[in-house]
């Protein structure tokens, strides 16, 4: 992993000015306006980049390269980063998985798949343009290589999953690793394959890495499915080591459940590591409601959710504007505690029961009648 780059001297300088000023009333947030209006990228609470470039990857691909001020203080290959924009006066956070740009620590890319009626990505896709200022927030997750590489390493990637997978590589070929890696990487089809003209050059001058492109619909939920799908003979071909290797899987969530279920078999000593860019619907019977009562402060708000929905869409679909942010289980924004009740956590699908449990409403789906309290 790279080492955690020093801050510049004017960012700590302005981070010990914004403290000294809180100390006498004034918020780091109005010392951020200030900064703001001569340059968005000088703020250090609230984080900016600028968009330098944009480039058309796929058909429903983007890339935006960001230039971020100062106080960004870089990634470790493989996490997220929240980005902000506002749509028709509302603001929307969504993570992405930049990778830096030649290493560099505050120039990132990120690159965006579009999805069908997705209020952010068709946004970035139709609206965002060089020079445009959006923000951002510090990298973070866990999605990331160990701090000594393995000697060997198997990523598997669906669709856009390939993002952060991208910076492992870019981020290992820079640094010279010895590692031996295999991307097993899963595509509609070739025209469909983010980064593919990049990998396979990757692979041509770089003999360490057996790049496998996969093309399939297996993995989608439209049309009828064909081509390859994951399973130990694609992986035994592609890397007759791999139940003892450590792997990296990002895609869609079936090809994760096929990772997930060929890892639990019990014949593999390797580890396994998955990335969901969303959160599984939840699948309860569509005619069963819970009753939810919800506190914020002196409000108190009733509701009836439906198991197929996340508690924070069954509140909204009743008329509230719930207090939320990534609507990803990320920001923790819409976090409650549960005062009664169960829920399921759809990140994991745990059943989450009982007094004072910390939950999150867009992640959450209700099994009973529950009683929650805002924690934000
Ligand atoms: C850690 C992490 C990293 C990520 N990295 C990347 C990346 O590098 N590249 C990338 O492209 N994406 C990435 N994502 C996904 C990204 O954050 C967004 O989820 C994605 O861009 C879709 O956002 P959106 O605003 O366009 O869609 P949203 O508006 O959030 O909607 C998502 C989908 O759900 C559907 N939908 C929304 N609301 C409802 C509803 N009430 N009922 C039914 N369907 C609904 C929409 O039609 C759409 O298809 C990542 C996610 C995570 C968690
Ligand atoms: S809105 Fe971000 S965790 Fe729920």
């Amino acid at each position: 992993m790279p080492a955690t780059p020093t801050l510049p001297a004017s960012v700590s300088a302005t981070r010990k000015v914004a403290s000294l000023l809180s100390h006498l009333g004034v918020s780091a947030h109005a010392v951020d306006d200030t900064l703001g209006i001569i340059n968005p990228l000088l703020t250090v609470s609230r984080l900016h980049a600028r968009i330098e470039q944009k480039v058309q990857e796929t058909p429903s691909a983007c890339t935006l390269v960001l230039q971020a001020g100062a106080a960004f203080e870089g990634l470790v290959p493989g996490q997220f980063v929240v980005i902000g924009v506002t749509i028709n006066g509302v603001r929307h956070r969504r993570a992405y998985s930049p990778r830096s740009v030649d290493g560099a620590t505050q120039r990132i890319a990120i690159t965006v798949q579009r999805q069908p009626g997705g209020r952010v990505s068709n946004h970035v896709h139709d609206h965002l343009k060089v020079g445009d200022i959006i923000e951002i927030e510090p990298a973070a997750g866990d999605f990331v290589l160990p701090e000594r590489t393995p000697p060997e390493v198997l990523l598997i990637a669906g669709g856009s999953g390939i993002t952060p997978c991208m910076s492992m590589l870019q981020h290992l070929e820079r640094s010279n690793s010895s590692a031996r890696i295999t991307l097993l990487y899963f595509a509609r089809s070739s025209q469909d394959r983010i980064f593919a003209q990049a990998l396979q050059e990757m692979a041509l001058r770089w003999p360490q890495l057996n790049y496998v492109p996969l093309d399939s619909s297996v993995n989608t939920s439209t049309g009828t499915p064909t081509g390859a799908t994951l399973c130990e003979e694609v992986l035994d071909r592609a890397m007759p080591t791999w139940r003892s290797a450590m792997a990296w899987c990002c895609g869609p969530a079936p090809l994760m459940d096929t990772a997930r279920r060929l890892w639990a078999d019990g014949r593999t000593s390797g580890t396994l590591k998955l990335e969901a860019f969303g959160v599984a619907r939840p699948s309860g019977d569509p005619n069963v409601r819970h009753q939810v009562s919800l506190q914020r402060h002196a409000e108190e708000i009733h509701f009836a959710a439906p198991t197929t929905e996340t508690l924070l869409v069954a509140g909204e679909q009743a008329g509230y504007a719930i207090k939320h942010g990534c609507r990803q289980g990320i920001c923790h924004e819409c976090t409650c505690r549960l005062n009664q009740g169960a829920v399921k956590d759809l990140t994991t699908g745990d059943v989450i029961a009982g007094q004072g449990q910390t939950i999150r409403l867009c992640v959450s789906s209700a099994l009973s009648d529950v009683q929650l309290e805002s924690l934000n």
